[in-house]
């Protein structure tokens, strides 16, 4: 339950009085920063303004309303989401009635001082809150005759964001998440189930299963309670779906269930994110996280079992409160033993609120420095040898977009695709033929160019 609402309307006089949307369809347009929770956030707020007759502009010039989805997690994120929300004052001045949206994570964390700070905000609509964006919709943004509520042409998407739990119940010492996002809850296995119909049968192949911690799935469903097992074994029967994803899993949910349905369930893409943050045990337990070093391989042991192909990514952090060498060092033997193929690596900075600001940031900024870059350069080197691997070999491609024409290997002008392998990995092709978005192309891979694979369909 949410103690207090927290969805705004910037009470500065003038702000009260929303000004008209111009004549037309209304144009949104949505940037969004940080995780893919706010990207299903900003997904979910599309479609309730689509329902209410607005239409996607192609960029800010032409839009009406302009949301702006933030990120809190770490202090450059929200240092960024500000600092745009600062610029978007000009944005703001050129056209009258123009309208200005902060959603997310600031807006939840700094929803009160907001509105004073940055009074070219038009309403503040928080993490917490999102199911209530429609009412915010309604108060401050529609004129009072409301547009039509016309259906938009849009394009197909090509993924389905599907959130089906929100919150988190941990509380590592460093996040900030659990205070944004509140504790968890669970949507039914019905509701997502339907989501994930519907999406589908307007053409999206790949569904997204989102959640701070999605493999603590527990939702009701027609036998009892079902778990995240159950869920990707329902979602793996829809006939629609091709691809299914999922973000992020927690290792302590790792278990005999979600192993026996990741070998059963093809449709499940063969790639796992799954935090580390360190491999020091002493730091772990610090950072509050509900796993050993010795748990992580076993985690990481069974999956490669379970799914041989399966690649494995993480996320590290660098330079925690009370850091010493020999515990960054085991960091680096941890990544080295499990050979986990990424990661994202960042560089610890203390949050308010969270137990771990309380924790002297005592390791020097330049140790910080030192150290996340040498986690990027070993990650980026696994993440090398990986890709590298695929040269030479035929990968299912989902095409995401179409670039530009290119050349292919006879030298005649043809489309360049975008896409992804099933591990997800960014691949470029060229073809003879003509596909859509939202199609699966087996490729021959040619070569891997930095972190992208090149390749070509040989009709
Ligand atoms: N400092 C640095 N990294 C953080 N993360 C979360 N909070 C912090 C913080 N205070 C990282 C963790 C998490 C990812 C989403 O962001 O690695 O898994
Ligand atoms: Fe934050 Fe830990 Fe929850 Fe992940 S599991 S959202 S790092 S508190």
């Amino acid at each position: 339950m949410n103690p207090v609402i927290e969805m705004s309307v910037n009470p500065t006089p003038r702000a009260r009085t929303a000004p008209p949307v111009p004549a037309g369809r209304p144009r949104f347009y949505i940037e969004t920063f940080g995780c893919q929770m706010n990207a299903a956030d900003s997904e979910e707020m599309s479609r309730t303004l689509r329902r209410r007759g607005f239409i996607a502009a192609d960029s800010p010039a032409d839009a009406d309303l302009f949301i702006i989805n933030t990120c809190t997690v770490r202090q450059h994120a929200e240092n960024r989401a500000l600092s745009f929300l600062g610029r978007l004052r000009r944005w703001k001045d050129e056209r009258p009635g123009r309208l200005l949206v902060v959603a997310g994570c600031v807006a939840e964390r700094l929803k009160k001082e907001l509105p004073s700070r940055f009074s070219h905000l038009d309403g503040v609509v928080g993490a917490k809150s999102m199911d209530r964006f429609d009412t915010l919709v309604e108060k401050l943004l529609l004129p009072a005759e409301g547009p039509a509520r016309l259906p938009d042409p849009g394009r197909a998407q090509v993924t389905a964001h599907v959130t089906v739990m929100r919150g988190c119940n941990f509380s590592c010492s460093y996040c900030i998440v659990p205070s944004v996002r509140g504790r968890e809850s669970h949507r039914p296995l019905k509701n997502i189930l339907e989501e994930i119909r519907e999406k589908t049968a307007e053409g999206t192949p790949e569904v997204l299963l989102l959640g701070q911690t999605v493999n603590s799935y527990r939702g009701d469903g027609p036998a009892g309670t079902a778990d995240f097992a159950d869920l990707l074994r329902a979602v793996q029967k829809i006939d629609a779906v091709r691809r299914i994803r999922y973000m992020s899993p927690h290792p302590f949910y790792v278990n005999d269930r979600f192993l026996a349905a990741l070998a059963e369930c093809d449709k499940v893409c063969p790639h796992i994110h799954l935090p580390l943050q360190s491999g020091s045990d002493r730091l772990l337990k610090r950072m509050r996280r509900n796993h050993t070093r010795a748990d992580f391989l076993d985690r990481v042991r069974r999956l490669r079992r379970a799914r041989p192909e399966i690649l494995i990514t993480t996320d590290l952090i660098a330079g925690f409160p009370g850091e010493t060498d020999d515990d960054f060092n085991q960091t680096v033997s941890l990544v080295r033993e499990s050979a986990v193929d990424g990661a994202f690596c960042f560089k610890y900075s203390p949050r308010p609120g969270t137990p771990a600001a309380e924790f002297p940031d005592d390791v020097p900024e330049t140790v910080k420095e030192e150290r996340h870059a040498e986690l990027l350069k070993i990650v980026t080197a696994h993440s090398e040898r990986g890709i590298a691997s695929l040269v030479n070999t035929r990968q299912d491609i989902l095409i995401e977009d179409v670039k530009s024409p290119g050349r292919d290997r006879t030298g005649r002008i043809v489309p360049v695709y975008e896409g992804r392998t099933r591990t997800c990995w960014k691949t470029f092709f060229t073809s003879s033929r003509n596909h859509r978005r939202g199609d699966i192309v087996p490729v021959q891979i040619a070569e891997a160019v930095g972190r992208n694979l090149w390749g070509d369909t040989r009709d």
